[in-house]
This record gives C-alpha cells, sequence and structure tokens, in this order.
C-alpha cells in the first residue's frame, strides 16, 4: 500500500489551515483566546498543525520536527508511522468496516476480547468495549451498581476515588473524576462520588516524609475510613490509577495496594484499575495492576491498546462480575455504537503483534531506570523539586524553593506554565505536558521505542528551558 505523506497547508476552500481551524474547530479542554486574532482581544498565536509523525518525531505544517515526549497524549506506544498498523486498518475496512456488538459479533473484536482476557490477571475474562478510557470509567460505574442491585445489594451505589485524579469527561467519569476546576462548569454532577487522599509523597503529611510504606497505609487507609463514613452498604467501588498521572505520576507507595486490595475485600467493594495510561506496556506489563502486584475486579484501558492510531477502549471484569448476566431475561442495557469497532479492533491487534514482536515491555522494564536517572540528573536546577513515576512515565515537579518545597501560586503558576513553559518547551523542539491541575509539572510518556540516546535528548532539551525559566523567575 503506499501511503501520500504529502501535506497541504490549505483547506479545500483554499484557507489556511490555521484560519480555519480558528475560526471553525472547538479545541478540547482549549483556552481559545490564544488563538484568537488580537482585534478581538486575544493573543493571536496560530494553533499549532501537526501534519505527520515517525518513529518518536512529528512534524508541524512548516516543516519543523519536534520530540513526541507524550505520546500524542499518552498513546502512541510503538511510535508514529507504523505502516504495519494502517494496512491493518484498510484491511478490516475492506473485509467489515463497521458492525456493532449490540447482539452481533465479529471476528476482530472476539480475538481481541480473548487476547485481553489471557493478559489480564485473575479471573479478569469479560470484555466489554468502548471507544475510549472515558467511556470504560462510566462504563464500570454502571456495572458496579447494577451488579449490587442483582446480587442483592441495591444500596450501594457510591464510588471513591482520590483527589487530583482524572477518569474522563462523561458525567459519571468526571463525578469519580477528583479535579475541582473540571468539574465546576459542570455541576451537579453524579452524586454519590467520594474522594480520598492521592498517593503524592512529595506532598505528604510532615509526620509521615521519612517512611514511604507508612505514608502508603495511611493513604490506603483513608479509603477504609471513607467506606466506614459512608456505609459500606452503600459503596460500590473504588477507581485508581495504577500511577495516578494528574498531579504529575504519583506512584503508589510500597504495600498499598495490598492494603487496599485487602480493604474492598473486608468491606466487599469493587476495585476499578483505571489503566487508560498504564497499560500496554507504559509502566512494563501488558497490565500496570501486573507491575504493582495486585488484582483487581474491573480493568479500564484505552489509549495504548491501539496506539492511538484507531479508537478504542475497555471494561475487562471478572467471572464473578459477569455471572448474574449469564441468566434469564438479565442484560447489561449499555453500549456505544462504535464500541469495539472492527477496524480499532483488527488495529489494536496488529499492535499488541508489534509490542510484544519488539518485546516493547521487557524494554521499558529494562530502560526505565536509565530513563528516570536522565531526569534525576536535572535536580540540580533551582526550579526542580520532585523528579517521579514508573516505567515510560514521569513527572517532574516545579517548586520555588527545594529546601521548603514552596510551590508557585496560581498567578505564577499561570505565568510560568502558560505564558513561558509550554511555548518554551515547544520552541525548543519537545513536546510534552506542562500541567498545574495539582501543583505544577512537566509530564513525560514517550513512545516505549526510545532508548537512553533520546533520554539524553529530552533531558538536554529541559535543561535547557528549565535554566531559561529560573533565570525568569
Ligand atoms: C486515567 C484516565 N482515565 C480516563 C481517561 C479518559 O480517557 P478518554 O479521553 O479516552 O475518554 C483518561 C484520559 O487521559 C485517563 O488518563
Amino acid at each position: 500500500m503506499s501511503i501520500d505523506t504529502s501535506t497541504t497547508t490549505t483547506t479545500r476552500n483554499g484557507t489556511p489551515l490555521a484560519e480555519a481551524a480558528r475560526d471553525h474547530l472547538w479545541g478540547h479542554f482549549t483556552r481559545h483566546s490564544v488563538y484568537e486574532s488580537t482585534d478581538t482581544g486575544g493573543l493571536g498565536n496560530e494553533v499549532p498543525i501537526i501534519v505527520r509523525g515517525e518513529g518518536h518525531r512529528i512534524w508541524d505544517i512548516n516543516g519543523r520536527s519536534y520530540f513526541d515526549g507524550l505520546a500524542g497524549l499518552f498513546t502512541v506506544q510503538v511510535g508514529h508511522g507504523r505502516t504495519q498498523l494502517a494496512e491493518a486498518a484498510a484491511a478490516q475496512a475492506a473485509q467489515l468496516a463497521y458492525f456493532p456488538l449490540w447482539s452481533y459479533a465479529h471476528p476482530a473484536a472476539i480475538e481481541l476480547a480473548e487476547r485481553l482476557a489471557a493478559y489480564a490477571p485473575g479471573d479478569l475474562n469479560r470484555v466489554f468495549f468502548t471507544t475510549g478510557g472515558g467511556e470504560a470509567v462510566e462504563s464500570a460505574w454502571k456495572l458496579a451498581k447494577q451488579y449490587y442491585k442483582l446480587t442483592g445489594r441495591p444500596g450501594k451505589h457510591k464510588v471513591i476515588s482520590r483527589s487530583v485524579a482524572y477518569h474522563g469527561t462523561p458525567h459519571g467519569a468526571l463525578s469519580i473524576t477528583g479535579i475541582p476546576g473540571a468539574k465546576a462548569p459542570f455541576e451537579p454532577l453524579v452524586p454519590g462520588a467520594v474522594k480520598v487522599p492521592h498517593t503524592g509523597f512529595y506532598r505528604a503529611p510532615e509526620h509521615l516524609r521519612s517512611d514511604e510504606y507508612a505514608f502508603g497505609q495511611w493513604a490506603a487507609n483513608r479509603i477504609a475510613e471513607a467506606i466506614e463514613f459512608e456505609g459500606a452498604d452503600t459503596v460500590a467501588a473504588v477507581f485508581l490509577e495504577p500511577v495516578q498521572n494528574s498531579g504529575g505520576c504519583f506512584p503508589p507507595p510500597p504495600g498499598y495496594f495490598e492494603r487496599v486490595r485487602e480493604i474492598c475485600d473486608s468491606y466487599d467493594v469493587l476495585l476499578v484499575s483505571d489503566e487508560t495510561i498504564c497499560a500496554f506496556g507504559r509502566i512494563g506489563s501488558m497490565f500496570a495492576c501486573d507491575d504493582f502486584g495486585y488484582v483487581p475486579d474491573i480493568i479500564t484501558c484505552a489509549k495504548g491498546m491501539s496506539s492511538g492510531y484507531a479508537p478504542i477502549g475497555a471494561m475487562i471484569a471478572s467471572d464473578r462480575l459477569f455471572e448474574p448476566f449469564r441468566h434469564g431475561t438479565t442484560s447489561f442495557a449499555h453500549g456505544f455504537t462504535f464500541g469495539g469497532h472492527p477496524v480499532s479492533a483488527a488495529v489494536a491487534m496488529a499492535n499488541l503483534d508489534l509490542i510484544e514482536a519488539e518485546g516493547l515491555n521487557e524494554r521499558v522494564a529494562t530502560l526505565a531506570p536509565a530513563f528516570r536517572a536522565e531526569l534525576d540528573g536535572l535536580r540540580d536546577l533551582p526550579i526542580v523539586g520532585d523528579v517521579r513515576g514508573a516505567g515510560y512515565f514521569y513527572g517532574i515537579e516545579l517548586v520555588k524553593d527545594t529546601e521548603t518545597r514552596e510551590s508557585f501560586d496560581e498567578a505564577e503558576s499561570e505565568r510560568l506554565l502558560r505564558g513561558f513553559l509550554s511555548k518554551a518547551l515547544f520552541e525548543a523542539g519537545l513536546y510534552c505536558r506542562a500541567d498545574d491541575r495539582g501543583d505544577p509539572v512537566i509530564q513525560l510518556a514517550p513512545p516505549l521505542t526510545i532508548g537512553k540516546p533520546e533520554f539524553a535528548e529530552i533531558a538536554g532539551m529541559l535543561r535547557s528551558v528549565l535554566t531559561e525559566a529560573c533565570e525568569l523567575l
């Protein structure tokens, strides 16, 4: 198959793409004033338009190339430009472009379900497909509610999740999300979504800062406390990421998930491992619960399943949760037209073939310490407070004072992240994330294909931009 990689710079109407984007495209989580013209009070910046990708590099419409330090959006595990995946999509579209999973099935979804069940730990054998992570989270909450209704505990409907965590944007998933600013415009949301502290050890309560294990037990016990407070007969599920993305890559302290599993079992509450980011090699295994040694009741996943070459997500549930749906007239009255789309499922199969054939999980497990060491090398900069994460997934927390760990206030953070860092990093050739949904952090989640020379390249770009940031402060 020959693939045309030529680039157009105008729409079919002859309008420059940047102009048409400004006038017609509604960006996701996008502050549009940045792109509005200065005549109307905007900043007059051009929307960055990315036209091509190859390996870990992307190119914009002006021909400039950048290091994709975020794998698009924590997604492109195998790197850009993999023609095998384009070919898998074309072959599937030619054979059967679309058919739903509503009482019917198609081979691509069946093959993929069997494969995901084999990767998943324990008896997580039942795969419900979605088009992305938020829908998977939404599905998991609905399943938890219906499961308890079907098994004689209809009052169990509430969910517990962690502060600052992001779990998606549908109303249910957004209720589980712990970022007040993302929720406020849409309130009232779904009732019954309770928050507990996250596992950010760098900002652990003072008395726990020298003992990560004790901190992990403390954080896990906040879940037990919330269940007690709400009443175990009202709580259905706990939603946790293996490594929490939002807030800047909080890994679980040693012993944390062991204690959480114990708590969930003792109160009969389901443990949902939201692996939208962490699955498919991001941490080093197909499912990150394996990296941290726990077996959840449900896994939610998406992104890296297809490396983003086509949209797909999944909720993978245990046999126990599926059992009541095997009988009589019962069904899970829930679904999406494009859930488990044949083209996406075929692409996911080809993507998983690549991950296996190229040993990407082993690569991440082997090279992660070298990646971390490169980033740790930035700690001499007076703005770098913490470097944390796991696998190929790291956050660098920026602080005003490394001794006191004093953070930037809202205005300073706005000036630093939006006013300077995001743009400066991109101009320096690094696409990554500068985020202040918790304390200010830079986040990295590159394709899993990179190695030591690229770690050094990332660290070099970060060093020069962060040095400049220090001078500006
Ligand atoms: C942990 C987690 N859950 C859910 C979502 C939502 O996924 P999607 O954007 O595919 O709906 C995300 C997105 O980044 C995520 O990181």
